[in-house]
């Protein structure tokens, strides 16, 4: 019942020649037996356009933003609006990674505005979410993942909520080469699971796709995808080879 969503986030790499390339020769592997799953490339704000008019025949092949700004237009010099990315035919957004919340800032009031400002204009959302390293060796993961859910997306009501798509990513996996083990993965998917279905009850909890993403790659992507509450993976790294994500993509 549930989709299986396998998401590339390509980040600040690649130049306009390569991520083409790359977009291409995965269009090229990708095949009948991938048609129950969604596949969705999280792309530089710069390449969305052509790359949505690349990816048009593929029914399952979306294309998604990597942020957006929290105000709607305005005098905010280099900034990109929800509304700009819709205007492309662009219906997917990541919203709330780790490095945007580290690096940028970005606290849960202003992600809560970004959710608000991406639904209001019928956008996909794949909303990140995951604890650092002192967190989980504080034994706070719990409270931390369920503060960021509940401060930007539990708002919501349940019609909109049907437009998630929940990554969680321990920060301290994010590109370290050190995965969560499959264990303490499907722990916290089966925990956020859990808090969807007290705030929106059974049904929607069992619709909502719940990804794994930190160092997933071919060699560990199969087992983690095996784990109930593990809908498919957002993938860094692995994603800039187009042979390690189809084996990514193959593994679920
Ligand atoms: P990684 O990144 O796969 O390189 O760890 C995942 C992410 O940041 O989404």
């Amino acid at each position: 019942m549930r989709k299986n969503i396998i998401a590339a986030n390509w980040k600040m790499n690649l130049d306009r020649t390569s991520a083409f390339l790359l977009a291409e020769k995965i269009l090229q592997e990708i095949n009948s037996k991938q048609d129950s799953l969604d596949i969705i490339l999280a792309c530089p704000y710069v390449y969305l356009y052509e790359m949505n008019i690349l990816c048009k025949d593929f029914h399952n092949v979306h294309i998604a933003a990597q942020n957006c700004y929290s105000e709607s237009a305005g005098a905010y010099t280099g900034e990109i609006s929800v509304s700009m990315i819709q205007s492309l035919g662009v219906n997917y957004i990541v919203l709330g990674h780790s490095e945007r919340r580290e690096i940028f800032q970005e606290n849960s009031l202003e992600l809560q505005k970004k959710v608000d400002l991406a639904i209001q204009h019928n956008m996909n959302v794949i909303f990140c979410c995951g604890e650092n390293l002192h967190d989980r060796e504080n034994n706070v993961h719990f409270d931390v993942v369920k503060k960021q859910l509940k401060h930007s997306l539990f708002h919501l009501s349940s019609n909109d909520f049907s437009s998630i798509i929940i990554a969680y990513e321990p920060v301290w996996a994010i590109g370290t080469g050190q995965n969560a083990s499959s264990d303490q993965a499907e722990e916290m998917h089966k925990f956020i699971r859990s808090l969807v279905q007290e705030n929106y009850g059974e049904h929607l909890a069992e619709k909502c796709s719940i990804l794994y993403g930190g160092s997933c790659n071919p060699s560990n992507a199969r087992e983690l995808f095996l784990s109930e509450n593990i809908d498919g993976g957002l993938i860094g790294g692995a994603s800039l080879s187009s042979s390690d994500f189809i084996k990514i993509i193959e593994s679920v």
